[in-house]
């Protein structure tokens, strides 16, 4: 039997159902502090300033947001409370625009609390106690589904490049891209992992890096140009990434920089996969063109993460925090329902018909 490998859990509620816990994630590698948030400007700072991030992290957080915000009201009937529940419902999702995962579960609860229509009011809230809950355990069952699936295309002893940070904090349990890292690990799969820094606010360096060597997995950290070298020289056999929204023709968002990664996989014949809950699929959107791409403050890539200014003052900068994979870059979308392969507009859908999670 496999021996698990231990986990932390990044996003909670506290024993008492009344406040938010959080790896702080801003604060890691070198300090592991966990937030209890009870405000609602708290809990919308800590999504904006990543310090909860990765776009099933961020639902999780939103979902047990908009419960706790609710909790608060003092409202006595079930539409005044329908009314604070919105507010709260609106405030969160002004957070962050990219991860769908986000408005996904913030929906989700909506469509809970109209489902309680004519129960009281702490009938209500304790629904969506629940349903925060269900959200946060769902996406374990998820992660790990995901997990299987890819771990069935890797081999033993594959060199797998990621970007970013997919892992166990960025979700509830495993992560998405690196769960078959974690179900690999303890069947002895021996993968030799390549962490891209992830410029500028280093999920590769501080987050994979930091959970896979926790986990006891073989990562070795190379900067974001240093992809292109480690698949010339034949140490990468596949790419994994995770994402924040797929569009309906497949095209991805993901952190800045992955769409560079797939190009480059292209050239050197490296299969590269999506792992994607269905939660991130977004069949509204048509193509990536529809995907809102965040623009973050300039501060990110002039000064962040050091003492000094890393650029002159003053100097224009750009700082998109996601660009967007075009579908002919990807060779399979890892779902919990399967994987979905070319063309991504009719196996997409197959993906939801074959749902086995709410
Ligand atoms: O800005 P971030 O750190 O929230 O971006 C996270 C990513 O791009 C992840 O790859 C994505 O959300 C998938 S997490 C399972």
């Amino acid at each position: 039997m496999d021996t698990p490998v231990e986990v932390i859990q990044s996003v909670k509620l506290d024993d008492e159902n009344s406040a938010l816990i959080l790896l702080d994630q801003t604060l890691l590698p070198n300090k592991k502090v966990f937030l209890k948030l009870i405000e609602m400007k708290d809990i919308w700072d800590a999504i904006y300033q990543l310090k909860v991030r990765g776009a099933p992290a961020i639902g999780i957080a939103a979902a047990y947001g908009v419960y706790l915000g609710t909790k608060q009201s003092s409202a006595d009937s079930y539409d005044e409370l329908y009314h604070d529940f919105l507010k709260v419902k609106e405030y969160l999702a002004s957070s962050r625009p990219t991860a769908v995962n986000l408005f996904w579960a913030l929906d989700r609860m909506d469509s809970r609390f109209q489902k309680e229509q004519g129960k009281s009011v702490q009938e209500v809230k304790l629904a969506l106690k629940n349903e925060s809950e269900l959200i946060r355990t769902e996406d374990e069952w998820v992660c790990e589904a995901i997990g299987e699936y890819a771990l069935a295309l890797l081999e033993p002893g594959w060199g797998i490049l990621t970007h970013c940070n997919a892992g166990t904090i960025a979700t509830a349990k495993y992560g998405t891209a690196l769960a078959p890292l974690y179900l690999g690990q303890a069947r002895g799969y021996d993968f030799k992992v390549f962490a891209d820094e992830t410029r500028p606010l280093l999920q590769g360096a501080r987050l994979t890096a930091w959970e896979l060597k926790e986990a006891g997995i073989d990562v070795t950290l190379i900067c974001d140009n240093m992809a292109s070298i480690v698949m010339k020289e034949g140490k990468v056999q596949a790419v994994l990434v995770g994402c924040d929204r797929v569009a309906a023709n497949g095209d991805t968002a993901n952190k800045i920089g992955t769409s560079g990664v797939a190009i480059l996989a292209k050239h050197y014949k490296v299969p590269f996969y999506v792992c994607a809950p269905l939660s991130t699929v977004d069949l509204e959107c048509q193509t990536g063109d529809d995907i809102h791409i965040e623009l973050r403050p300039d501060e990110e890539i002039t000064t962040k993460w050091y003492s000094e200014p890393m650029a002159p003052v003053g100097v224009g900068t750009y700082n998109p925090a996601f660009d967007v994979t075009d579908h002919d870059l990807i060779t399979g979308i890892i779902t919990e329902s399967g994987i979905a392969y070319a063309p991504f507009t009719e196996s997409l859908p197959e993906m939801f018909q074959k749902k086995r999670f709410s």
